[in-house]
């Protein structure tokens, strides 16, 4: 293959709506025989020290959310700059899109016209060599398809309800195929649906931000119970092949000014929050808790981590916003024991494989995620098999946007045959 045909010969940019009708940067680029396009997510609880999304504040179009700025960013500054250089040199690219901001949070030019032609151009470059996203992308690692963690149940920010954690999710770990994991997830949200809706009304089914149903219950245990008694009621065996999760998104209900946390209706702090966690856990196959407490409180992740990291995934999300110097912050300080992996709270490519190494260096688990906006791209199911994360939150198995994601890692298992590993065994056999 010749270096012409690896060569970016256009970048081009457009305004596309995300899942919650809010506009997004979608970045196409073209190489001399190759096509990358990529549509870039957006979270609604974000983690103060993400990257910079840039959005244009003009209240006379989408309520000041469009992102015409960013998109002319890419158009006019990003995408000639880079014209001429070669796809394969994603590290060197992603650092001159960097430099062209010249931001510590790409505040410029935003991370959100940034992340779109760091993965545009991954995905081009791949398209050149004709070879799936994954395979080009995992280059010496071994590919791995992850085992999903399910977001049944939503509240917090992405609902209407009165939940105060964010996701209530379930973890079909005891499978040996990514299919037999999806299917089991599947037949759970089916049973929970009936469940919901027998006991709370109609009501109870309608979804949330990312597809898991918004009950109108106002108790955490009372999510969890439920979840717990669909997995059984589908027939699979709660804490045997199916653990529970969740995301408390602890920031979204943490007072700043009286450092308390809101749950259930009550004013508690951390200590009181800890044993909420600890008395979940004797109750229910809890394996994997994010976010369990505001992301400045390294010490209490630090505490229940020394305390449940033994048996329990804790894993930081606002707390690292995949930037290498908060990872290297909680590595230093044990603070959890796996990492939320984001692609736009970093913005390139580059840096979020930098924090994916650093974290599994350390033995961190490692979560591929997507955000609660979405679009029905579906690159991170590949970047989770390339960079072998090991486990993908999709959100739901339900809405195009989620199921985009799961079913691209459908064909990708299907596509690797015999090779295919999957991860959800070993986490079992280290969190028992
Ligand atoms: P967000 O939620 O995309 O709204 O930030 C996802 C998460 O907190 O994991
Ligand atoms: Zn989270």
């Amino acid at each position: 293959m010749s270096s012409s045909e690896f060569r970016v010969e256009k970048v081009v940019s457009r305004e596309v709506l995300d899942s919650r009708a809010n506009p997004t940067v979608q970045v196409d680029l073209y190489t001399g025989s190759g096509f990358g396009r990529f549509s870039v997510p957006s979270g609604a609880s974000k983690g103060h020290l993400e990257a910079l999304e840039l959005r244009d504040g003009d209240k006379q179009r989408y309520a000041g959310l469009g992102v015409q700025k960013a998109v002319e960013n890419v158009n006019k500054i990003l995408g000639p700059k880079i014209l001429g250089m070669d796809s394969r040199d994603q590290a060197k690219i992603d650092r001159i899109l960097i430099n062209l901001d010249g931001t510590e949070n790409k505040g410029r030019l935003g991370a959100n016209a940034i992340l779109g032609v760091s993965i545009a151009l991954a995905r081009a470059s791949a398209d050149t060599t004709k070879s799936p996203f994954y395979r080009a992308l995992a280059e010496g690692r071994k590919p791995s398809l992850p085992m999903p963690l399910m977001n049944i149940i939503n509240g917090g920010k992405h609902a209407g309800n009165e939940l105060s954690f964010q996701e209530f999710m379930v973890i079909p770990a005891g499978f040996r195929t990514f299919k037999e994991a999806l299917r089991c997830g599947g037949e759970i949200y089916h049973a929970l649906r009936l469940r919901l809706e027998a006991k709370y009304g109609k009501s109870a089914i309608n979804v949330g931000d990312e597809g898991g149903f918004a009950p109108p219950i106002n108790s955490v245990e009372e999510a969890l119970g439920q979840i717990n008694d669909a997995v059984d009621e589908a027939g699979y065996s709660p804490g045997q092949n199916v653990a529970l999760g969740i995301d408390a998104a602890a920031d979204s209900f943490y007072n700043q000014a009286s450092g308390k946390y809101n749950v259930d209706g009550k004013l508690i702090d951390g200590d009181d929050l800890l044993e909420l966690y600890v008395s979940l856990q004797e109750k229910f196959p809890l394996k994997s808790i994010e976010d369990p407490f505001h992301d400045e409180d390294f010490a209490s992740f630090t505490r229940i981590t020394k305390k449940r990291g033994a048996k329990v995934q804790i894993v930081g999300d606002d707390l690292f916003v995949t930037n290498i110097k908060r990872v290297a912050q909680g590595i230093r300080v044990k603070a959890a024991n796996a990492l939320l992996v984001k692609i736009n709270q970093i913005g390139t490519l580059t840096e979020t494989i930098e924090a994916v190494e650093m974290a599994r260096k350390a033995n961190y688990g490692l979560v591929l995620s997507h955000r609660s906006g979405e679009t029905e791209d579906n690159s991170i199911a590949d970047i989770s098999v390339a960079l072998a994360t090991g486990q993908i939150k999709a959100g739901a198995p339900a809405r195009g946007e989620r199921t985009s994601k799961y079913n691209r890692l459908l064909l990708i298992e299907e596509e690797l045959g015999s090779s295919a590993r999957f991860y959800g065994p070993e986490f079992l056999k280290s969190h028992n």
